[in-house]
């Protein structure tokens, strides 16, 4: 690949990238390649500040940094691995101890305007954030926070108010990856580049919107974590919410950081406050032997919810949302559905989703599908459904990760969760899982659709839709 000239940074753009929990696996699967990619556009040109507790050596870290290339890089580039190589510093030091943070501001020695990246359990980032304020760091800083952000409203703002007071606002970057897909970008230029599909985008012609996130694998060695978690603080709460909130936001009045948001969290505080029977929770056969997990647990593998939105746009029209582990396929979809012609006009009983847009979020493609009927060749009026089909190859465009640091390290917004959707994401989560986690999920088998009260949940709209190849 040839590249062209770098786009240049921001006056104001961050000159050090410090990330807390350097060992860790998210730093080995997504960090790294991220890092080395932005090497390879001409977007790094900074110090890697690497934290960690114990007692890793530079060396492994150098090791570790090459060995997380070839495992998750797509395309490593000796020259750019070598310059990540080459920025990377390493402090390691008990995130306790004052002079950790003393060595770190030794390290940052020159540099005016670091990202810290808290790639650490929600619990260290209190201690972490009051280091960094003691030490002078955090004054200058912004700060990159991974999702979830708290396990609930509650400890949502008790981590706000951690980083409140260390970083301003404008300063604090919440990551969900998932707003950085190239497919989930896709969904918002979609929606508003195209004048089409306004007049038709409510609920005089959408019937039902489902989204369907299934992974074909279990939880890979991350059993500990998840037992804290569950589907639905793991991805609903972030990922799902977001895909929610835009498809059905309001457009903005520009695409600036600021209306996007504001439309995002109208829609958001729009969604009513979903009851018991709203949720189905699932766990597969099996999890209770993985590693890390108790064996009575009843954290949720599926889950499957419905959800309304009040708003004129959207009121009456069914939102149905489901993910788990463990199922058939690994993909993402979107469906929504359009009603059937008001009158029968030829000789054959239509689908109910025969007329669909259908969005393909990964992995791997974007694609977008409108479901039609059209008519057979022959002599009789009588059609067959078919889909007017384009698809992208995700796959050598920006990974989701490089995006948001690099946006992260101009101080862009737009991409990161505000404090006010992260809110309004867990007050239906709450409604949702109230008094539920300590509740039995009901088993499913590894390889299947997930227990039959999730198949019940959208018997309404005609079943859920089982995403395809492609
Ligand atoms: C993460 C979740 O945020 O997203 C994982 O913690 C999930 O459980 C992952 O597998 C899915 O992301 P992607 O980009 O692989 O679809």
């Amino acid at each position: 690949m040839t590249m062209g000239e770098p786009a240049p940074r921001l006056a104001d753009a961050c000159d050090a990238v410090v990330v807390f929990g350097i060992t860790g696996d998210l730093a080995y699967k997504k960090i790294f390649p991220a890092l080395h990619n932005l090497a390879h556009r001409g977007r790094l040109g900074v110090p890697v500040v690497g934290v960690a507790r114990g007692d890793r050596t530079e060396q492994w870290l150098r090791d570790h940094i090459r060995s997380s290339m070839s495992e998750h890089a797509d395309d490593a580039h000796p020259a750019s691995v070598d310059e990540l190589e080459k920025q990377l510093v390493f402090v390691a030091g008990d995130y306790n101890d004052p002079d950790t943070f003393k060595r770190l501001a030794e390290a940052l020695e020159g540099c005016n305007r670091p990202l810290f990246y808290l790639a650490i359990p929600p619990s260290l980032f209190e201690v972490v954030v009051q280091h960094l304020e003691a030490a002078g760091l955090a004054a200058r800083g912004r700060v990159v926070v991974e999702k979830p952000f708290g396990r609930d409203l509650a400890s949502m703002r008790e981590l706000d108010n951690a980083l409140d007071g260390a970083f301003g606002e404008e300063d604090v970057f919440r990551i969900d990856h998932y707003l950085g897909k190239e497919s989930v970008q896709n969904l918002l230029y979609f929606r508003f580049a195209n004048s089409f599909l306004e007049p038709l985008w409510n609920r005089d012609h959408v019937s039902s919107v489902q989204i369907t996130m299934a992974e074909g694998f279990g939880v890979d060695g991350r059993g500990a974590l998840y037992e804290e978690l569950g589907a639905v603080r793991d991805v609903v709460q972030n990922h799902l919410l977001q895909v929610v909130s835009l498809l059905s936001m309001e457009p903005p009045v520009s695409m600036a950081p600021g209306p996007l948001r504001d439309e995002r969290v109208k829609v958001l505080n729009a969604i009513r406050q979903p009851g018991r029977h709203d949720l189905v929770r699932g766990q597969y056969v099996g999890y209770t032997n993985e590693p890390g997990v108790a064996p009575n647990s009843t954290t949720e593998t599926y889950a499957a919810l419905r959800l309304c939105i009040d708003s004129w746009r959207w009121s009456g029209v069914p939102f149905l949302i489901r993910t788990g582990k463990h199922l058939p396929v690994t993909a993402t979809e979107v469906l929504a559905t359009f009603h059937r012609p008001p009158q029968r006009l030829f000789d054959e009983t239509l689908p109910r989703d025969s007329n669909h847009l259908r969005f393909r979020l990964g992995p791997d493609r974007v694609s977008i599908a409108l479901g039609v009927r059209s008519k057979r060749p022959g002599d009789v009026q009588v059609g067959r459904n078919v889909e007017l089909y384009m698809s992208d190859d995700e796959v050598g465009t920006m990974t989701a990760y490089e995006r948001l640091i690099d946006d992260a390290m101009d101080g862009d917004p737009t991409l990161f969760a505000r404090s006010d959707a992260v809110a309004a994401s867990w007050t239906i989560v709450d409604s949702l899982l109230d008094g539920r986690s300590e509740e039995a999920p009901e088993l499913y088998r590894p390889g299947t659709w997930g227990p039959s009260a999730g198949d019940a949940l959208a018997a309404d709209v005609g079943g859920w839709h089982e995403p395809g190849p492609q």
